[in-house]
């Protein structure tokens, strides 16, 4: 590209080609294309349709002859079935149903968080991990009392593979400063521990393939009390079907599979920095928070 334009040493080039490569750069980001995966592009049609060519077109082999059959008609020619194309299979996970078993048996299997960040690691089963650059697993202490559990990574944690650690992320920081806690004193996660192309909402069937990992690292993590970041992470950990102004600040039960500890929901901080009216309701939800860790420990 940069040769056309030198070698024409017309400025006006240029300026075309500029406006033609916003135009490219602005679809992209409208069809929620904002990270490059790779260096090159792919032309995935391309391989599709090189593996189509590359599948033997018919049965080659006439069906085999029983004694005494020579005489009968043989059977019309049947097309063999095309062999799935390779190239496609590491980026075509199973259907939903059949991933969310698969994950229910690998979380159940994971003795401690480290095997279940592993399994999480190999595990195909959710077409997130082909999307997004790396698995954004936890932040913080995993031997904390508080374990808050956001719905999905966006593009920050997807670049550093930590959860919340942009500008949500900062704000999620200072409410916990504000009780005394930090990244050492609390254990961070994400419902999905894949970003969503263009932080799209993850799908329902997104979300239930990963629901057994977060269930076991909540288990794994034993925390004392767990605090759901936004309606998404409170609906599905928690069962709540209200919209999250009704449903934050009332403790639960939230049962680990272990035991039974109590659970809180409050505003997504990235709901706060949109609608700074709710950070007076978050801030009764962070002192109701502070007040339950200053309990005994014996008493929860
Ligand atoms: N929002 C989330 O729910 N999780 C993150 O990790 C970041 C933003």
């Amino acid at each position: 590209m940069s040769s056309t334009l030198s070698d024409s040493g017309n400025g006006d080039d240029w300026a075309g080609d500029r406006d033609a490569l916003a135009d490219i750069l602005a679809f992209h980001l409208e069809a929620g294309v904002d990270v490059a995966l790779g260096e090159e592009p792919v032309d995935r049609f391309a391989e599709s349709q090189a593996a189509r060519a590359a599948a033997p077109p018919l049965a080659a082999q006439e069906p085999p002859r029983t004694a005494g059959a020579a005489a009968a008609p043989a059977p019309p020619a049947r097309r063999a079935p095309a062999p799935a194309p390779a190239i496609l299979a590491p980026a075509s996970p199973p259907p939903p149903d059949v991933a969310a078993l698969e994950a229910r048996e690998a979380a159940a299997s994971a003795p401690d968080l480290d095997a279940l960040r592993a399994l999480l690691e190999s595990f195909e089963g959710c077409p997130l991990k082909h999307t997004a650059t790396r698995l954004v697993f936890a932040d913080g202490n995993p031997s904390a009392r508080l374990m808050l559990v956001g719905e999905a990574p966006g593009r920050d944690e997807d670049i550093e593979g930590k959860p919340f650690v942009g500008r949500s992320g900062q704000l999620l920081d200072r409410m916990l400063a504000a009780i005394g806690i930090d990244r050492t004193s609390a254990y961070i996660a994400n419902v999905v521990p894949w970003r969503p192309p263009g932080n799209r909402t993850p799908t329902p069937q997104e979300t239930a393939i990963c629901l057994p990992f977060i269930r076991r690292q909540v288990e794994l993590a034993n925390p004392d009390f767990l605090v759901c970041l936004g309606g998404p992470s409170a609906q599905t950990l928690l069962g709540l079907r209200e919209g999250i102004t009704k449903a934050r600040g009332r403790w639960v039960e939230y049962d680990t599979g272990s035991r039974v500890i109590p659970a809180l929901a409050t505003f997504h901080p990235a709901y706060l920095l949109r609608t700074p009216l709710g950070k007076r309701m978050a801030w009764r939800d962070m002192l109701a928070i502070e007040a339950r860790l200053g309990e005994k420990r014996g008493s929860t």
